[in-house]
């Protein structure tokens, strides 16, 4: 239980400061957010309300929650918060400045709109019929009583996926180097790693092979113009020019072409992995899906109408974004000072905007610690409730792939289910959770008990 203590400290300006969750000498709440970070986060929201101050060694945060939080950012947010210095060392490692993440205002939603067909849903639902054989592929190598543990096996397929999908490359060569850029410049921009992470010879290697993919995909795309093939979004960027009229650079290009090889691997994959651990956990959950999937494929192949019918897996897919946020915070700075809940935030300070603290409040989500597939639909629609549901990100920079990522998770879920029974182990598996570096279960795995096909 944390106590609660009135703090009178004020801000430059003379406006209070934030309250301070109390903590341990130098560690701060190094320990709460580490053992639960989001549980920690509602707890504090609980004792202090939607504005409060965390300490973890040599950095201390301001965190903003709760749906006023939330509305805050979609309404407004993105005048006083900015990603700018957020997302500086990670987009420094492309040698530019184009970086979706970190861009702002014209020259954002310019690029935003260059990219939005390729990662619509039409964009994805036209290889439907891949990410099926895709998934296929994986559970045909598997034998049956063999154990697989299901992070590494749905990460590779999910990236394998998207650069198929959207980019029209097969990068099953590059995923390891992909998958060792990405974590470290993770770990350096968000988890206080050392820049010296950013040196050493196997990063280095794994850059190079990374930026090696990005110049490959803009050479492929130049020479094979989208005549006989897919037209995607690589076409687009190429063809199209930044916000005053200017061609993108080679090096500019680079991040954008490489982003369906990153974007996927932390959030979709880990989505994937926690759906599969919740529906094992809940075999009535399970046996339900299960058997409208079963009904629903008997009567058609997979298509978007097939999906619509399948309400029980969409509503496990968006219990499962609920429970198990791969982004439960916003991590931003403040660009200007300003007031939220009668406190001062000071330009400069670190603010986490914690979206997903609404998903474990029971005043939205009743019984919230509950795995409900049933809450998203009629009469219930506990999601539609302003500001409360928010897996993919809010305000600006909201996922730009979210319509797209609900497909590939409802296609590669429906086929494994259909294709394979799998069962959690050893049995007795309790869940538990790393960032590493986003939300994923550890040592999850599962065994093949038999086919289904
Ligand atoms: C379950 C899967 C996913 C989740 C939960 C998720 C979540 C998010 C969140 C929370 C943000 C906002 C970050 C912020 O404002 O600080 C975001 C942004 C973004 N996501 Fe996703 N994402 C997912 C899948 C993907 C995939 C597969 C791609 C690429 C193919 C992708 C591409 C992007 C891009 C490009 C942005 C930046 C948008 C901008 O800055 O304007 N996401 N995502």
């Amino acid at each position: 239980m944390i106590e609660k203590i009135a703090t009178w400290e004020r801000g430059k300006n003379q406006k209070l400061k934030p309250p301070i969750v109390p903590g341990l000498p130098w560690l701060g709440n190094a320990l709460g957010l580490t053992n639960d970070f989001v549980g920690f986060l509602v707890k504090s929201y609980q004792e202090f309300g939607s504005i409060f101050r965390v300490n973890v060694p040599n950095q201390s945060f301001t965190i903003i929650a709760g749906s006023e939080a939330n509305n805050f950012m979609s309404q407004v947010g993105d005048n006083y918060l900015t990603l700018d210095e957020i997302w500086k060392s990670y987009s420094q490692e492309y040698g530019t400045d184009v970086f979706i993440s970190r861009m702002e205002g014209a020259a954002h939603r310019h690029l935003r709109q260059v990219l939005n067909r390729g990662y619509s849903r039409e964009a994805i639902l036209a290889h439907l019929p891949l990410l099926v054989k895709t998934t296929e592929q994986m559970t045909d190598q598997w034998q049956i009583g063999q154990r697989i543990k299901v992070i590494d096996i749905i990460r590779q397929l999910v990236v394998r996926q998207l650069g198929l999908a959207l980019a029209n490359y097969e990068s099953d060569d590059y995923f390891h180097d992909l998958r060792h850029f990405f974590c470290v410049n993770i770990n350096v921009a968000f988890k206080g790693w050392s820049e010296k992470a950013l040196r050493r010879r196997d990063y280095l290697k794994a850059k190079a092979r990374v930026m090696e993919l990005g110049r490959k995909l803009i050479a492929n795309h130049r020479a094979i113009p989208p005549i006989d093939r897919e037209r995607n979004f690589i076409d687009d960027l190429l063809e199209s020019t930044d916000e005053n009229g200017q061609p993108f650079s080679e090096v500019a290009l680079i991040p954008q072409v490489l982003s369906p090889f990153l974007g996927g691997m932390e959030t979709t994959a880990n989505i994937c992995t926690f759906m599969l651990f919740a529906l094992l956990n809940n075999p009535d959950v399970l046996d339900r899906v299960t058997a409208e999937i079963d009904a629903v494929l008997a009567e058609q192949r997979l298509s978007a109408s097939a999906l619509r019918e399948m309400k029980s897996l969409h509503g496990t897919a968006m219990e499962t974004l609920r429970m198990y946020p791969s982004s439960p915070v916003l991590p931003r700075s403040a660009r200007e000072s300003f007031e939220f809940a009668g406190y001062s935030v000071e330009r400069g300070e670190q603010v986490m905007v914690a979206t997903s603290v609404c998903h474990f409040l029971p005043q939205f989500f009743p019984n919230p610690y509950t795995f409900d597939i049933d809450r998203y639909h009629e009469p219930r629609n506990e999601h539609q409730q302003p500001g409360v549901y928010a897996p993919f990100g809010l305000g600006a920079h909201v996922c730009l792939a979210k319509r797209m990522t609900e497909i590939q998770i409802m296609t590669l879920m429906a086929t494994l289910l259909s294709r394979v029974k799998l069962e959690i182990d050893p049995p007795t598996y309790k869940l538990k959770t790393i960032y590493n570096p986003n939300l994923c279960p550890k040592n999850f795995w599962v065994r093949l008990v038999e086919r289904r096909q």
